[in-house]
């Protein structure tokens, strides 16, 4: 039990950066839905834009800068284009 929590947490230490599905899930997917199928990314977007997007929110999206840490935001945005 003890060691497999060990492993598990290791396992977690090796790819500290992905944390973008856990915040998908919690944050985003009740607007965008899980596989993007309620406001899909808009095609003619860039990968910048969108992250400009997530720090400071569009319509009826708030703004994530304050809650993301450095690179998170672009993390999310290649999460999303890489769904479905
Ligand atoms: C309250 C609803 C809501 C929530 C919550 C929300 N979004 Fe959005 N999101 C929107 C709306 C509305 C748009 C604008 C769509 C449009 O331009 O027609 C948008 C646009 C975007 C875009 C730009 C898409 C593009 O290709 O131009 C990205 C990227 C994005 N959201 C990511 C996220 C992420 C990441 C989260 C969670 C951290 C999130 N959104 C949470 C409503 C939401």
């Amino acid at each position: 039990m003890i060691f497999l929590l060990i492993f598990a947490m290791s396992a977690m230490a090796d790819e500290p950066e992905d944390k973008s599905a856990q915040i998908f899930s919690s944050y985003c997917v009740s607007c965008h839905g899980e596989n993007l199928e309620i406001i899909p990314l808009q095609t003619e977007s860039t990968t910048e834009q969108r992250v400009e997007i997530v720090n400071t929110g569009i319509k009826s999206m708030p703004p994530y800068n304050w809650m993301l840490q450095d690179g998170e935001a672009e993390r999310l945005v290649k999460y999303m284009e890489l769904i479905k």
